[in-house]
Order: structure tokens, then C-alpha cells, then sequence
């Protein structure tokens, strides 16, 4: 599976990927609407070679940990924000390979848009389910293909989200937050609608 997403991202430019946000919105709204400390640690999960980036940045967001399965997207990133401290972590978020490399690391923020829905089987989404469990996010945020939408992204098949099946995958150290439709428009004219949930990890006495 990396050589796909390698391959997506040495011949595609990235204006031209399905998943491309000029504005990333609603995305920035909804994380600046947390009012997180600037020097919140944020892990991207599935982060490609996504535009938030900049914009979290601008909005004194710095502290980001980069994960991928893609090296190559990875390596774009490295280029692009060569004065920034980043932390680049090559993993699979179907794996326990993520919890590993990350483990230890107070985050504040796990986003997710676009990577989820890519994990199709039990033991994938599983593993995702565990990674969060151990890392202990303060909050989470998912943005994922809805069932009113597309079946495929990229040529590969993936899991439709509604607000309840994207709950699930927080257990119940979480509370949400907020849940929202979107409908996101890409390069292609295309609609795709998407599912945004935002959790809250919930501390008991
Ligand atoms: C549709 S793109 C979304 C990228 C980015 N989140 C955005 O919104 O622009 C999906 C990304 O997930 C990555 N990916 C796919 N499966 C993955 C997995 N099992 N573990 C980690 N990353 C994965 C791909 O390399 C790709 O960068």
C-alpha cells in the first residue's frame, strides 16, 4: 500500500489530488474553535501533504507530529518546512506501529481527515481504535467519506462514516464535542460529503 500513495505522490501535483484543500476548511474553524494553548502538540494522522498545515502555522501552531504511510509525501513536507522542528513519522495507523514510534508524547489534538475511511478491514480499524486508546489524546477530530457519498478515493475502497460508526471508534474516554456534515467540493467539480466529529477525552476522579 505505501508504493500506492508513494506513487500518488511523486506523479500527481498535489493541486490535483482528490483530496486537496485550497482553504482547509472546516477543518481550521472547528481546531481554532478548541482555543488549544499555542504550544499544543498536534499529531496529523494521514497527513499527506495537506495545506492545514501552513495555516496552523500562521495561527502559532508548531508543535506537529507528521504521520504518513507515504515516505514520499513525508519527504515534500521536509522540503517545504525545512525551518520548522517537525516531528515526520513514517507508520501505518492500521498498525500498532504508530503507538510505538509516538508513544511517551503528551498530544493535545489527533486530526484525521481522509485516512480513516482507508482502513477497510476489522483488524485495521481496530489497531486505529488502539492507537488512540494508548496515546490518549485530549481531544480528536475525524473528518471521514460519509455513507451519503463515494465509495472509493484514489482508485481504493473505503469505509463510509456516519455520526454514529465515527463515534464508535473513540471509547468511552471520550464525549463528543460536535459532529457536522460537509460537503467538500474537489479539484474535479466532484462532490464528496463528509462526516466531521470532534471528541473530548473525558477524565474520570
Ligand atoms: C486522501 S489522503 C488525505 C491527506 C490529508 N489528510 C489531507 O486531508 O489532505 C490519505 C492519506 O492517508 C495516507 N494513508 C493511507 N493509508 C494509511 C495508513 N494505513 N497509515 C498511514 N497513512 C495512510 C496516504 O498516504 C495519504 O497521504
Amino acid at each position: 500500500m505505501e508504493d500506492h500513495w508513494n506513487d500518488v505522490y511523486s506523479s500527481k501535483p498535489q493541486e490535483t489530488l482528490g483530496w486537496y484543500q485550497e482553504d482547509p476548511q472546516p477543518d481550521l474553524a472547528m481546531i481554532l474553535s478548541l482555543q488549544m494553548p499555542k504550544s499544543s502538540r498536534i499529531v496529523i494522522a494521514g497527513c499527506g501533504t495537506t495545506t492545514i498545515i501552513e495555516h496552523l502555522i500562521q495561527e502559532g501552531y508548531t508543535n506537529l507530529v507528521l504521520v504518513d504511510l507515504s515516505e514520499v509525501a513525508l519527504q515534500i513536507l521536509a522540503k517545504r518546512f525545512s525551518n520548522y522542528n517537525f516531528e515526520y513519522i513514517a507508520a501505518d495507523l492500521g498498525s500498532n506501529e504508530v503507538y510505538h514510534k509516538i508513544y511517551g508524547m503528551a498530544i493535545e489534538l489527533w486530526y484525521d481527515r481522509a485516512t480513516l475511511h482507508f482502513l477497510t478491514g476489522d483488524e485495521q480499524i481496530a489497531n486505529y481504535r488502539k492507537n488512540i486508546g494508548l496515546l490518549e489524546p485530549n481531544y480528536v477530530m475525524l473528518a471521514q467519506f460519509s455513507t451519503e457519498g463515494a465509495t472509493r478515493c484514489s482508485g481504493l475502497d473505503i469505509r463510509q462514516y456516519d455520526r454514529t460508526s465515527l463515534r464508535k471508534i473513540l471509547n468511552h474516554n471520550y464525549t463528543e464535542v460536535e459532529s457536522r456534515e460537509h460537503i467538500y467540493v474537489n479539484p474535479s467539480g466532484g462532490d464528496r460529503p463528509y462526516i466531521y466529529g470532534v471528541y473530548n477525552r473525558v477524565f474520570e476522579e
